[in-house]
């Protein structure tokens, strides 16, 4: 779930009323006017932003803002927060035997491109900041990406140790494990010298061969310079070392006390623009061994970016509905968004420590169609058509009953040079059974949205 970044979801099981009222609302015309036309201007939480040929964000993800879901008694997601939070209350004190770190958990997801890349040295042409990933509220402003997007603004406030968590936007896949907003809580932790080096004065944290005012905060240095495993340059191996060691021994217990203390897990080096060196750990759950966090060593310009020239970082980002998933054994991410209340009673926040498996409340079926169409011409797809433009459109017509879509089939008539794409679309309401005639109805829907918004003609 990291930068690589990832993930998933919106307001669907509204309750059935609601539901069966949004299925038969968002016609063709409403849908394409929602995902490929803008007001002048939108208004969100009390301000207004004028909107650009970036706006991209639609209606139904905004409707996600302010549900705080991590912060709604009793659900799966809040009692991993608290989990999150306990820990790190117990892992670091004061003096005066209280919690080091502070929690800021309902920060507006509404954050600059300052703020969620420039900030954290996310080079201009990375992936992460296309279009097609990101949902943006116009060039300067979108709905963060990720919890990482704090860190400057806090930092620069004066916090040293503190955590964020809260919901992020991102423009995806639709399946099982993604929907477009979900969870992450991030972390960062500043130390100075003294308390570094407490047990050997004498250490530095800097090398004497490198002088601050050689790193210029406003040059980002292109990634490929930043991959070496080992170190920054400005940083002596010493300190890079013991930060290291601190921050696995704190995320290894984080981890145990989340899966168990015989939970298998291992590190693995990454990249990311904003930590070097760069590691993700994964844990070993049926069979297969899943990323569960990202961290690092902070870039120390991101630190004198936020004000701060005296002290090492260090930071990690991890994503809740994955932890929630394998903690409670919930099959399927838009669970998380139900308002169901034979899910959401399944759940307590009475007890933290032990926490139930999920029993599915009933099984309907599944209905899957296939949506085959031409591209105009000289489109292909990534080159005129983007599939997650297309995931948005079905999923603003038919809502959470879209439970997973995937481009089955894709070829070049070798005359007209066109591409055929076929997508297929499985459907299932998680309350109800769907009756095929309703999922035809749908699927219409979504057919002839495509035709206005797209361009494209259905085979
Ligand atoms: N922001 C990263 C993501 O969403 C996760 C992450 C990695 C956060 C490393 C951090 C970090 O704070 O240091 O994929």
């Amino acid at each position: 779930m990291l930068l690589t970044l990832r993930v998933p979801r919106s307001r669907l099981c509204l309750g059935r009323q609601q539901h069966r009222r949004l299925l038969a609302s968002t016609a063709p015309e409403e849908a394409k006017r929602q995902t490929t036309q803008h007001p002048l201007q939108l208004e969100i939480n009390g301000n207004t932003y004028p909107t650009d040929s970036w706006t991209n964000v639609t209606p139904k993800i905004l409707s996600h803002l302010g549900l705080n879901k991590h912060l709604q008694r009793d659900h799966p997601l809040s009692i991993i927060r608290q989990r999150i939070v306990n820990y790190f209350y117990g892992a670091y004190r004061n003096q005066r035997g209280n919690p080091l770190f502070s929690v800021y958990d309902q920060l507006s997801p509404l954050v600059t491109v300052q703020q969620n890349f420039d900030n954290l040295l996310i080079p201009i042409d990375h992936v992460s900041r296309q279009k097609s990933d990101c949902y943006y509220v116009n060039r300067e402003h979108l709905l963060r990406a990720h919890t990482t997007a704090h860190q400057v603004e806090l930092i620069s406030g004066g916090l040293d140790n503190f955590l964020v968590v809260g919901e992020v936007y991102r423009r995806d896949e639709i399946d099982s494990t993604h929907y477009p907003v979900f969870h992450q809580a991030d972390a960062v932790r500043l130390v100075t010298k003294d308390k570094l080096f407490e047990r050997n004065p004498g250490l530095e944290l800097f090398e004497e061969t490198w002088s601050g005012s050689l790193a210029d905060p406003k040059r980002i240095l292109p990634s490929s310079k930043c991959m070496d495993q080992t170190k920054q340059p400005c940083h002596t191996l010493e300190a890079v070392k013991l930060m290291e060691h601190e921050m696995k021994h704190v995320l290894v217990g984080l981890t145990k006390d989340l899966f168990g203390p015989r939970i298998k897990y291992r590190w693995v080096d990454t990249y990311f623009p904003f930590t070097q060196p760069s590691w993700e750990l994964e844990i070993y759950f049926k069979d297969n061994w899943l990323e569960v966090l990202g961290c690092g060593i902070m870039r120390h310009e991101i630190l004198q970016k936020a004000g701060v020239h005296q002290s090492i970082g260090y930071a990690f980002g991890v994503g809740l509905e994955r932890l929630a998933m394998i903690l409670f054994d919930i099959p399927d991410i838009r669970l998380f968004w139900s308002n169901d209340s034979g899910f959401l009673s399944q759940f307590s926040e009475e007890d933290l420590q032990n926490l139930p498996k999920y029993k599915p409340i009933s099984h309907y079926p599944q209905c899957s169609n296939d949506l085959s169409f031409w591209l105009p011409a000289n489109v292909e797809i990534d080159a005129g058509f983007s599939a997650n433009d297309f995931y948005d459109l079905a999923r603003t017509i038919a809502g959470d009953v879209v439970e997973q879509i995937s481009l089955v089939d894709k070829f070049k008539h070798p005359k007209t040079g066109k591409t055929s794409l076929c997508f297929r679309i499985v459907y299932r309401h998680m309350e109800r059974t769907l009756t095929q005639a309703e999922v035809n109805e749908i699927h219409k829907h979504i057919a002839d949205a495509s035709v206005e918004a797209f361009n494209v003609q259905i085979r």
